[in-house]
């Protein structure tokens, strides 16, 4: 049996993680947004790069603050179809900050037993980073603390497509009938099967908007916008996030007195 887990919080962090597991529901699986670093750099005189090297900083202590809370799945929107259309040289930076970020973490990631997954059209990355990210799938496979999500090379409409396309396959092959589509079915068919869909859904730098992520799953995610640059989101302004979900109210269509 796997018995390790997250290398428990320290001193204060502690005390603020244990309260809010105590004063309500930790969000099961969280998304990310992960949104500011080109304009984190900006304010500070610096190349695009460098807020997404801070970045790095940042998902290091989310990814390590969740596993700490028991959160059981995050989401991280780290790459999407449309970034693809940036200034190339963007693109191959950001490629390999990839890539030497997966190399660096995934020693650290294993012993805090995280699984590591991915979602997206990863045969489009660079071999040498979907190399480095089916090496840390691989070496995290038996984990069984955190469920790490990377959505790269993603989209929300990519999923839809991709799963409307197998469901037409496979109807046409009769191993499904039209009669047989349901909500319940489509999630079998998209990339997020098996996985609950975000409770909370966060997005950094004060952007209102999806950007094309998770638009089947998202359907009742509440969601936070920080304003926080992504590469000074750290703990302190996850446990705000959740301590906001908290005070929510899930009504799911229905009224209040329905929930009591
Ligand atoms: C998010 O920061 C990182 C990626 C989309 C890869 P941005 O690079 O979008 O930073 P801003 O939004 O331009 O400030
Ligand atoms: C969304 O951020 C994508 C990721 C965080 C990976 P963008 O910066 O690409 O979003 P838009 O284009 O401003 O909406
Ligand atoms: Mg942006």
């Amino acid at each position: 049996m796997n018995v390790r887990g997250a290398e428990p919080a320290k001193g204060n962090d502690a005390a603020l993680q244990q309260e809010l597991k105590q004063s309500g529901n930790i969000p099961v699986h969280i998304a990310v947004i992960m949104d500011g670093n080109g304009r984190w750099a900006k304010t500070r005189g610096l190349p695009r790069i460098a807020g997404h090297n801070e970045g790095v900083e940042s998902v290091r202590d989310t990814v390590e603050a969740c596993g700490q809370l028991g959160v059981k799945y995050l989401t991280l929107y780290a790459f999407s179809t449309e970034n693809w259309k940036r200034p190339q040289d963007e693109v191959s930076m950001l490629m390999r900050l990839l890539m030497r970020a997966l190399r660096d973490e995934t020693d650290k990631l294993h012993r805090n037993n995280v699984r590591v997954h991915t979602i997206g059209e990863t045969q489009s990355l660079p071999r040498e980073v979907q190399a480095e990210l089916y090496d840390a799938i691989e070496k995290t496979k038996e984990n069984t603390g955190l469920n790490l999500f990377l959505a790269l090379s993603y989209s929300g409409r990519w999923d839809l497509v991709r799963a409307v396309k197998r469901i037409a396959e496979d109807t046409q092959a009769g191993t499904i009938t039209p009669e047989q589509v349901t909500e319940q079915l489509i999630e079998c068919y998209l990339s997020t099967k098996n996985v609950p869909d975000p409770d909370l859904l966060i997005r950094t730098s004060g952007e209102m908007r999806i950007s094309n992520f998770l638009l089947w799953q998202l359907a009742y995610s509440e969601i936070y916008i920080s304003n926080c640059y992504w590469p000074q989101f750290r703990r302190n302004e996850l446990y705000a996030a959740i301590r906001n979900y908290q005070s929510r109210e899930r009504r799911f269509g229905m009224v209040s007195e329905q929930l009591k």
